[in-house]
């Protein structure tokens, strides 16, 4: 950590600015957890979660894919030296556009009836045949209870009536099926019961409906700790026993690749958001730390805090991924504060506006104006989901710090 200050110092001194930085050492013990339990596995990094060109390539270097969620990430995945079988491009609402785009880069899962008839004109005029996989609205709840209506995929129920369309096609043929119910799960059991469901309804594509079955992508979920308070971490111990049974339950029936997609378990604990105090002011009672940049830089932590105002004391507030998951999941240092002398403090950035909140009342060791502040679990879902352009000021930069110490900055901070 000492280390690790001493080289966020020189950063900021450099360039005078507010930053994300990124560990590689993080993100490779993260895997390597994700690698020795789950053998029987492939998995896929989900790169919305964060498209940091240096993290994308490492990821990749451990053997890991994509789960594409834009032809952009397709083409970001294949830049990071990812083959084809290996980037899963999934979303809704994908364009002709985005099909040229990527069906010689990426298996395309369709995400709808009319998007199969899409990715099949285009595999026509290109005069390719083409192997796809489909997303299926599954009939099935984390919680135990029937599926729900969705916006991705296709309900399981139309499956059998749609039989010989699904199996029409003159240019696509359909090999593998896709499943993402929700993320954060942190209980091992209702993933593996989950789990479960999709193998056997990966089963049912092969019996039923006739498909040859290459793949089984599982969709996301392990989740990690945000709240100390109530988040009980993960068993992946458990969860590696428990999917052993599965894989001996199914393997002589469905020889599939089985594909499990993850983000958030492999970088949100890696990045850290470094700003700095510009101004200390105090009104009514109240002391603000004035920060470089607040919510411009790093939403999630102010939108906990809005969520707050808006939610009566000790309800619970209901996850809304990715851009909210629990009220107290950041931690906030200040590595040059008076560790003897703690106050009372908010957190607060430079915009004209008084949602720009990152923490309210917080007890922090007291701190001057130029010291740094280090808000925790800011490597997933934070740089790219942050209003950056709000108010015109120039962009926070991103650092990756690699296993030897080496550090890749972004491009450029500019608006321009
Ligand atoms: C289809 C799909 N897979 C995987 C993920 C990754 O989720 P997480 O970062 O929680 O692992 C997401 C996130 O939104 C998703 O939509």
């Amino acid at each position: 950590m000492e280390n690790d200050f001493h080289i966020i110092k020189n950063l900021m001194k450099q360039y005078d600015g507010s930053f994300y930085i990124y560990d590689e050492k993080k993100i490779s013990s993260q895997i390597q957890i994700l690698l020795e339990n789950f053998p029987q596995f492939e998995f896929l990094y989900s790169i919305k979660t964060n498209p940091f060109p240096p993290i994308v390539k490492f990821v990749a270097s451990k053997g890991f894919g994509a789960d594409a969620a834009s032809a952009q990430e397709v083409i970001t995945g294949q830049k990071a030296g990812m083959p084809y079988e290996k980037i899963l491009y999934s979303s809704p609402g994908k364009t002709s556009k985005d099909i040229e785009r990527t069906i010689d880069k990426a298996m395309i899962i369709a995400d709808s009836y009319n998007e199969l008839v899409l990715i099949n004109s285009v595999a026509q005029q290109k005069n390719i045949h083409k192997k796809v996989g489909l997303r299926i609205n599954i009939d099935f709840s984390m919680d135990g209870e029937k599926g729900t209506s969705s916006k991705f995929g296709v309900d399981e129920n139309t499956l059998v009536k749609q039989k010989e369309f699904l199996n029409g096609f003159s240019n696509i043929k359909i090999v593998g099926i896709h499943v993402h119910l929700r993320c954060q799960i942190l209980d091992h059991g209702k993933i593996c019961r989950y789990y479960e469901r999709i193998i056997e309804l990966g089963l049912f594509c092969k019996e039923t409906l006739g498909w040859e079955m290459e793949f089984i992508n599982l969709g996301g979920g392990l989740g990690i700790v945000y709240s100390l308070i109530n988040d009980t971490p993960l068993d992946i111990e458990k969860l590696s026993c428990d999917c052993q049974g599965l894989i001996q339950r199914f393997n002589d029936k469905l020889k599939v690749r089985l594909i499990i997609e993850t983000g958030r378990f492999i970088t949100c604990e890696a990045g850290r958001y470094v700003t700095r105090i510009v101004d200390i002011k105090e009104s009514l009672g109240t002391k603000y730390l004035i920060v470089e940049k607040g919510l411009n830089g790093f939403s999630r932590p102010s939108i906990a805090e809005l969520l707050m105002d808006y939610t009566p004391e000790n309800s619970n507030l209901k996850a809304s991924e990715p851009l909210f998951t629990t009220k107290d999941a950041f931690e906030f240092i200040i590595p040059e504060g008076d560790t003897f002398d703690h106050e009372k403090v908010s957190i607060v950035g430079s915009l004209c506006t008084a949602t720009d909140i990152l923490v309210k009342d917080a007890m922090l060791p007291k701190a001057k104006i130029g010291d740094i502040v280090i808000v925790s679990k800011a490597g997933s879902y934070s740089y790219s989901l942050s209003p950056i352009l709000f108010s015109s000021f120039c962009l926070p930069f991103q650092f990756y710090l690699n296993s030897d110490g080496e550090i890749f900055r972004s491009g450029t901070n500019s608006i321009l």
